[in-house]
């Protein structure tokens, strides 16, 4: 897909590794002025440095609000607007059905997926709003849509991502704030790649319950992200766009 986004300000949250990183890598390619802020300082000062000139790093946990508005305001300083911000920084968690998951890690997954993206859009839409207008994408998934077993804190998690998204879409339509959310199916990432290699049969189990076939690239994901950030979707509101082969409909 052709994409332009120069002098476009983009944040991307989480964007050290991953699918931020390639998203990020992806909008700094079209011409943006990217940010990304991450909790992993060393992997992502490394990642900025592949971005061009205009790209800055500035560490922040999503979970913490003051870190969020931090972050937004070192974005006005260095670059005077946000135009485009992608909540992309989540966690997983250690499966296990419900009545054996720690409190602790229910904790952590809803303080990073749900405060997380709040605390994001909470310093973000301020921001749009003094200079007319931006886009936000949250980072949902497949299990945003639907249950799975053993993964409930993070099915709950990526569910309240949706709910967020419609409530702050519709609070923001008349700004001239666009929200919407992407519900990601299996990608080709850095922690797939990690359990092909360390569980037998992985690919092949994962593989065959793909409508098409085979699982998403992070080139997809950012496709979809900017597409969702471009005007060519100027009357997507309050979506959440599904990109997982046809997982949700089987
Ligand atoms: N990879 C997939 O197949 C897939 C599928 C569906 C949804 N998603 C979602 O996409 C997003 C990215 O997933 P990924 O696979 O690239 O994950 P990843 O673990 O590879 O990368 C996540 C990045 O977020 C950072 N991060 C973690 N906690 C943070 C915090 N509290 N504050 C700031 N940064 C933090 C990490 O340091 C890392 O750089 C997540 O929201 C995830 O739930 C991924």
């Amino acid at each position: 897909m052709t994409f332009s986004f120069e002098d476009k300000v983009v944040l991307v949250t989480g964007a050290a590794a991953g699918l931020g990183r390639s998203t990020a890598e992806a909008f700094a390619a079209r011409g943006a002025k990217v940010v990304i802020s991450d909790i992993n300082e060393e992997v992502g000062r490394g990642t900025v440095k592949g971005l061009g000139d205009h790209a800055i790093f500035v560490h922040a946990d999503v979970a913490d609000p003051q870190a969020m508005q931090q972050v937004v305001d070192t974005v006005l300083e260095r670059f005077g607007r946000l135009d485009i911000a992608y909540n992309n920084a989540g966690v997983e968690l250690t499966p296990n059905p419900l009545a054996e998951q720690s409190l602790e890690e229910f904790d952590r997954v809803i303080a990073v997926n749900v405060l997380g993206v709040f605390n994001s859009m909470h310093a973000e839409i301020p921001a749009m709003l003094a200079s007319g207008g931006g886009v936000i994408v949250n980072a949902s998934s497949g299990l945003g849509l639907r249950g799975i077993p053993m993964q409930s804190p993070y099915v709950a998690s990526k569910h309240a991502v949706q709910g967020l998204t419609k409530s702050a879409a519709l609070e923001y339509a008349a700004q001239g704030i666009r929200i919407n959310a992407v519900a990601i199916g299996v990608i080709d990432s850095p922690l797939y790649k990690t359990a092909v290699a360390t569980t037998p049969g992985y690919k092949e189990r994962i593989w065959s319950r793909q409508p098409n076939g085979r699982i998403g690239t992070t080139d997809e994901v950012a496709d979809t992200v900017m597409w969702l950030a471009s005007d060519a979707s100027s009357y997507v509101v309050g979506a959440s766009i599904t990109l997982d082969g046809g997982q949700a409909v089987t």
